[in-house]
């Protein structure tokens, strides 16, 4: 990756003139089947980007309770877009057809919001990496059909549910208006996300991303990583998910452990007993050189990546035993 980085051919991003900027906003756009796409330098930015661009002042979002763009990016849905949000209690962060329909608020209610855009995350970060059923996707991509609304995904490990279900980006593009995806995360880049859309949705969110301060230059050596990561390592997320198994084997047979979630993907979240705080169990954690996030209360985040190998699974169970 590093060489390919070193190797890149670069040029002005915001004039639109990084011609490995644009082979990887090309090469991704291509495997979603969507029409545009804009690489920005964070997740939280191409969601951001993606809502101002669909909806108005006064507008509402819903998504699940736990979403990321609620919980974890600085009331941006406010700051950004002047816009609110209608929250739903997902299972393990994944909200039905039904939920959706019930709370969209009527256009011609002077009284309320008005729902511009529904919002999924696939997989689910506070879900514990769970991942939706296509066909619960399709129910709901039918309700925003019916209603107007666009439907945005933020997939930001959307590849770690592709190589589980064996679905395919198309499939997804098929079904939403806009999807981020992050490449920094399993696929292991240094920087990076792109927003996937319609011409006309990444026409607006280029000029956002400009606004905000987002446009950038020389960015392809940094595209470069994407494109070898999206070659490279796509594949082998299953390997993450094999040791995140493995990983949540080890938490479930530890007596300050009160439940492991299900381990679906690459994150594997515990539930403490009352007898020690996620913050006590984090620095416990620390002592062992073992890295966790604590995730709420009593609960602590684990992630496998590409940096972490089977020598590192031997290494945290003996250091565990
Ligand atoms: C589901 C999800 N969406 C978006 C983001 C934001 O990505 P970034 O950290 O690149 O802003 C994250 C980051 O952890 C995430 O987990």
């Amino acid at each position: 990756m590093t060489e390919a980085m070193w190797e890149a051919e670069v040029g002005d991003d915001v004039l639109g003139d990084d011609p490995t900027v644009n082979a990887l906003q090309e090469k991704v756009a291509r495997l979603f089947g969507m029409e545009d796409a804009l690489f920005c330098a964070s997740g939280t930015l191409t969601n951001q980007l993606a809502i101002r661009a669909h909806t108005q002042p006064g507008s509402d979002v819903i998504c699940d309770k736990n979403s990321h763009i609620y919980l974890y990016e600085g009331g941006g849905i406010m700051l950004n877009s002047l816009s609110s949000v209608k929250l739903l209690d997902g299972n393990r962060g994944r909200i039905t057809a039904e939920q959706i329909a019930e709370v969209i608020s009527p256009e011609d209610d002077i009284h309320s919001t008005v729902t511009r855009l529904i919002s999924l995350e696939n997989t689910m970060n506070k879900g514990g990496g769970s991942y939706y059923d296509i066909n619960e996707i399709k129910s709901i991509r039918q309700i925003c059909w019916d209603r107007k609304i666009p439907l945005h995904l933020d997939g930001a490990r959307l590849f770690n549910a592709l190589v589980e279900t064996g679905e395919t980006p198309r499939q997804y593009g098929q079904l939403f208006d806009s999807i981020s995806i992050c490449l920094s995360k399993g696929l292991g880049c240094p920087v990076g996300s792109l927003l996937l859309g319609s011409r006309q949705v990444i026409t607006k969110a280029r000029r956002f991303r400009k606004v905000m301060g987002g446009g950038w230059r020389q960015a392809g050596f940094l595209a470069a990583a994407g494109i070898y990561a999206l070659d490279n390592h796509i594949g082998r997320l299953k390997e993450d998910h094999m040791r995140a198994r493995v990983i949540g084997g080890i938490f479930s047979d530890k007596p300050e452990v009160q439940e492991v979630y299900p381990v679906d993907t690459n994150i594997v979240i515990i539930r403490l007993q009352n007898t020690i705080s996620e913050v006590e169990y984090v620095q416990k954690l620390a002592s062992l050189d073992i890295k966790a996030v604590s995730f709420g209360k009593n609960l602590v985040r684990f992630v496998t990546h590409l940096d972490f190998t089977d020598d590192h699974l031997t290494e945290l169970k003996k250091r565990l035993s």
